[in-house]
């Protein structure tokens, strides 16, 4: 059976699969998140399974000196994932063939581009990077062999959020049906906090900030009070139960006495409703670990790509359960409190608003690689303003340069924010280089020049929104 894509996708997806198939020497390019772990995963698993020989490698943001490394290894065809699109038109003058499978904005085009935006699909909510490779691995394949991979393609998406506003929608529905179908994913409504498989259960309740409960976000006690008057023990003799140790009927206590709080806390039912929403199991995956649920696993595959291990994170999305996962667990704990200091810097310093922007700028307080999620997580501070777009900006690698991460919401994009373009037209204003989504994007600009950069933004937002 056929995934139930556009056809011409389908088609196109096929005419890369069967280039792939003689490629000769084949480098696989991804990019360093959870979705490009995922894609690479999915990819590689595919072509490992097609018999086709390649060998994998990482970058933070392709660039030119990517390129020359690339060329000067002597690939005959370079398989790039979830990035790619966004440098096409230089990456189609170097001396190898490019096969792309990305769903970021293109600037270029090629004989194998494999991308939802030229075929109508939305990549920035409606298929992700390891979506996009998820088509090409069921072209790679003549029967159904490849649906298993649907899982890992689902966390791809869920870790580039575009399972916001309740669930993944667009093709990703496809995706989540197919993985349904093959016996490797569970979709169910469920509590959306983070943490459903390894959190115990106060902590799960105590750090719900994306929607903040008063008396119980960031109150140890009142998450336990909270347990106690849904009449659920938090603990299991010495350990603390965590929510995949409920019944069926305790979460829904739980929920419930949830719900009922935060409506007598003054929480407001839009934000009640975003509590809960789809959640992806990968059945597969043993209970009460990070892989078992979508959004855990995406953030382990952060932990450890954002801190040059992408190795690591790599080798967990193709199965390793044993150093590589003890390697990321420990990464995962460095990851949490980087973002809770990150999210707390941004807390204390504030940020500084203009009419149609806010921004902060972290310098070294904040890697660059983890600086978009913490400006993402920012819209949950009250000094932040849902109204406006978050720029953040934080030391670069390169000497004299400051990486630039922006984060819109749903409701701005409706309005007519595009931050891809945003990013992609302020930097070369200034002399950088940007690109990304609507509602998330980032650039790399020199450093004295943030002062013009962020009125140039300030002036393009206002014509986007206007
Ligand atoms: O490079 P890539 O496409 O993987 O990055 C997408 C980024 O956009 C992720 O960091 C993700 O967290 C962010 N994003 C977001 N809000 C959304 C969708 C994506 O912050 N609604
Ligand atoms: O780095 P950050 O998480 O802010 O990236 C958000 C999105 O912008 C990602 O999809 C990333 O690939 C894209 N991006 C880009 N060019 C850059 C920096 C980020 O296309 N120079
Ligand atoms: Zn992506």
């Amino acid at each position: 059976m056929e995934i139930d894509l556009d056809g011409s996708f389908l088609e196109r997806a096929h005419e890369c699969a069967e280039f792939l198939r003689d490629a000769g020497d084949l480098l696989l390019v991804s990019h360093i998140d959870a979705d490009g772990l995922t894609s690479a995963g999915v990819a590689s698993t595919a072509l490992d399974r097609a018999g086709i020989d390649h060998e994998t490698r990482f970058s933070k943001q392709l660039d030119d000196d990517d390129l020359d490394q690339i060329e000067e290894d002597g690939y005959d065809v370079v398989l790039f994932t979830d990035f790619g699109s966004g440098l096409l038109d230089e990456v189609v003058e170097r001396d190898f063939t490019p096969v792309v499978a990305d769903h970021h904005q293109p600037n270029g085009d090629c004989d194998y581009h494999l991308n939802p935006l030229l075929f109508d699909i939305d990549g920035s909510s409606e298929l992700s990077g390891a979506g996009t490779a998820y088509v090409l691995a069921r072209a790679l394949e003549e029967d159904d062999d490849n649906r298993d991979l649907a899982a890992l393609a689902v966390v791809g998406a869920v870790g580039d959020m575009q399972n916001q506003g309740g669930g993944l929608t667009g093709a990703n529905r496809e995706v989540v049906r197919e993985g349904v179908e093959a016996g490797v994913l569970e979709a169910k409504q469920d509590l959306l906090l983070f943490g459903r498989q390894t959190r115990p259960l106060p902590k799960l309740l105590e750090y719900s900030t994306d929607v903040f409960i008063p008396g119980i976000s960031k109150n140890s006690s009142g998450a336990k009070e909270l347990l106690e008057k849904a009449g659920v023990e938090a603990k299991n003799g010495d350990g603390w139960r965590r929510w995949v140790d409920l019944s069926g009927d305790e979460r829904d206590r739980v929920t419930n006495t949830l719900f009922r709080e935060c409506a007598k806390r003054g929480v407001d039912s839009g934000q009640i409703e975003e509590l809960v929403g789809e959640t992806y199991t990968l059945l597969n995956e043993e209970p009460g670990t990070e892989m078992r649920d979508a959004s855990e696993f995406s953030t382990l595959l952060n932990s450890t790509a954002r801190y040059e291990r992408a190795d690591v994170g790599f080798a967990v999305c193709k199965g390793d359960r044993g150093e590589a996962l003890a390697e990321a667990r420990d990464l995962l704990n460095g990851h949490r409190s980087n973002l809770r200091a990150g999210v707390e810097f941004v807390g204390d310093n504030g940020v500084t608003k203009l009419d149609n922007l806010q921004y902060f700028d972290a310098g070294d307080e904040i890697r660059d690689t983890i600086v978009g999620i913490v400006a993402g997580m920012s819209y949950s501070l009250s000094e932040v303003d849902r109204s406006k777009p978050v720029i953040a900006f934080a030391d670069a690698d390169g000497e004299n340069e400051k990486k630039v991460s922006s984060r819109g919401t749903k409701s701005l994009v409706r309005q007519g924010l595009n931050l891809a373009e945003v990013m992609s037209e302020c930097s070369s204003a200034v002399g950088g280089d940007g690109g990304g989504h609507d509602i998330a994007a980032g650039a790399t600009i020199p450093e004295d020049a943030v002062d013009e950069f962020v009125d140039e933004v300030d002036t393009v937002v206002a014509e986007q929104i206007s």
